[in-house]
């Protein structure tokens, strides 16, 4: 029998394959402009991308290139001048729970709520059950799948910043939303909890599966973080490139492939501010 097919190059954590499948959020040509009363501010131009399940969609690039624009509108706070954005094949018009975010801020949660009706609360708010007891159960699930059990009576203002995230990050995972959208989420930690919260959430990713659009302006962080990852052009953002990171997180730091990516966006980046540097007229 021809049973001896060779599978080579078959060993891998097998990130989800996306050629056949839909994806579940698709950005088609978004242009996002900010009236105030003397300017138009045009934050992004006609910026595509399609993030599929289970990836880890990184956008990375520099202040002010409308990163959080962009993760705004994913989540039906603005609404594109031009383009159009779908969630499983259905434009965004407002927000829902179906897109969940996690800020930067440490302040992002309830003070006068513990850790646990923190969670239940925004459950049984956004409509992800009416029972208390099964929010009960749910964010129990999750506070332990972020390690925090024991902490579940706790108030916010008794918590570290990395707990405070943790909770935040268990919060929107407890929604279940078709999306977790993160903006700089670790960005305000120290340097350790950073590394540590970072290896966490691909702990969680790797039991759960969920797909996640995290913004960085850190090119370690996108490139330990991301499977994808799509690199903006600053002010008015624009896409410059598109990476595979999937074999790439903290275990590879320092090894060659992990250094070259780095050095290769690095120099993307590094290209346009030649390209500023040369636009400056001479005197
Ligand atoms: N509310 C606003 N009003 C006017 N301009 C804004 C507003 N928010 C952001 N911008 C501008 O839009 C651009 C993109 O901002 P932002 O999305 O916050 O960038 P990033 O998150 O990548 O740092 C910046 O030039 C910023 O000054
Ligand atoms: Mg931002």
């Amino acid at each position: 029998m021809s049973s001896d097919i060779t599978t080579s190059g078959a060993a891998g954590v097998g990130p989800a394959a996306s050629p056949p499948v839909d994806p579940i959020l698709d950005v088609d040509g978004v242009t996002i402009q900010y009236k105030t009363k003397e300017h138009l501010i045009t934050a992004t131009y006609r910026v595509s991308f399609q993030v599929f399940p289970a990836d880890r969609f990184v956008i990375l690039g520099p202040s002010g290139c409308g990163k959080s624009t962009l993760l705004k509108s994913v989540a039906g706070y603005l609404h594109p001048v031009e383009g159009e954005m779908r969630l499983k094949g259905n434009v965004v018009r407002d927000p829902g729970p179906d897109r969940v975010m996690v800020f930067q801020e440490f302040d992002q949660l309830l003070p006068w709520k513990t850790v646990k009706e923190n969670i239940t609360f925004a459950l049984m708010n956004g409509g992800k059950t009416s029972s208390s007891s099964e929010a009960n159960d749910i964010a129990m699930e999750y506070i332990q799948k972020v390690k925090l059990d024991r902490f579940e009576n706790t108030y916010p203002h008794m918590l570290s910043g990395g707990m405070k995230q943790r909770v935040a990050i268990a919060r929107g995972m407890a929604m279940e939303p078709d999306i977790l959208l993160m903006d700089e989420p670790f960005a305000a930690l120290d340097a350790l909890t950073r590394r540590q919260m970072q290896e966490e959430l691909l702990e969680l990713w790797d039991e759960t599966r969920f797909t996640v659009l995290f913004v960085t302006h850190s090119i370690e962080e996108a490139v330990i973080v991301g499977s994808r990852i799509l690199i903006m052009s600053p002010h008015p953002g624009q896409v410059k490139a598109e990476l595979n990171a999937h074999d790439q997180s903290h275990a590879t730091i320092g090894q060659e492939d992990f250094a070259d990516l780095q050095n290769k966006i690095h120099n993307m980046i590094f290209a346009d501010r030649v390209l500023e540097d040369e636009v400056i007229p001479h005197a």
